[in-house]
């Protein structure tokens, strides 16, 4: 007889997805706005950010907080923005490609805007300084639980092994934190998680 091993957390995972996805759908265009200018003003106090100059980060969809300010405040700096894009042919991963107010832009197939696929505009994740992740949820061990794809977890596995690769930094509502994850070993804790409120580090 087979069996399938299927991880008890999952339900609750679906759970906490479904309720905080919730949440930050709520939040009303004014709270939006205003946090993302807050998180703006933070990141561009932290010296990871200070110090990098290739940074990957993402487009807001279904609530989550806004990264626009805080890309518009890295262009004047002239520093380099990357978005992420669905690998075309490896399944589960992302590239990520050069962002520019002028890229041209598609919608993938989760409905997401990205920037059109230009191998000449890829960017290796090992050249990338940091990337600051969207998430649904976070604890305070800098567990992150994403929408459910492990797209991030795949991409920071170098940095989860050997400490290699992008810094990882990241970025949500003060009501996406929940005091404790229910976690899997492939989940990739981060170092620092930024509210517009709250500035969590690993201990
Ligand atoms: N490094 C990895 N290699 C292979 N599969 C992985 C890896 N990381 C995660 N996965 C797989 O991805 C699936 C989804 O993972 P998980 O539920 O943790 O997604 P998530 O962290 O919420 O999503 P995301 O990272 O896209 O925000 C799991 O079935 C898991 O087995
Ligand atoms: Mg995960």
């Amino acid at each position: 007889m087979t069996t399938t091993s299927v991880s008890s957390s999952q339900p609750l995972r679906h759970q906490l997805r479904q309720q905080i996805r919730h949440a930050r759908r709520q939040l009303s265009p004014q709270q939006q706005h205003h946090a993302a200018q807050q998180l703006s003003q933070r990141l561009q106090a932290l010296p990871q950010i200070q110090h990098s100059q290739h940074i990957a980060i993402y487009l807001a969809n279904d609530g989550e907080i806004d990264p626009q300010p805080f890309i518009e405040w890295l262009w004047q700096q002239g520093k380099s923005v990357y978005l992420p894009v669905l690998h075309p042919f490896s399944k589960g991963h992302l590239l990520f490609l050069h962002y520019a107010a002028n890229t041209p832009m598609t919608t993938n197939r989760y409905g997401i805007s990205e920037p059109k696929l230009d191998v000449r505009r890829v960017k290796p994740i090992a050249e990338l300084d940091a990337i600051c992740t969207p998430l649904v949820a976070f604890d305070s061990n800098g567990q992150r639980l994403g929408m459910g794809g492990g797209y991030y977890d795949r991409t920071l596995s170098q940095w989860h092994q050997h400490r290699q690769g992008p810094y990882p930094i990241g970025i949500g509502h003060d009501c996406q934190y929940i005091p404790l994850l229910p976690n899997e070993k492939w989940d990739v804790p981060l170092p620092i998680i930024i509210t517009p409120n709250h500035l969590f580090t690993e201990s």
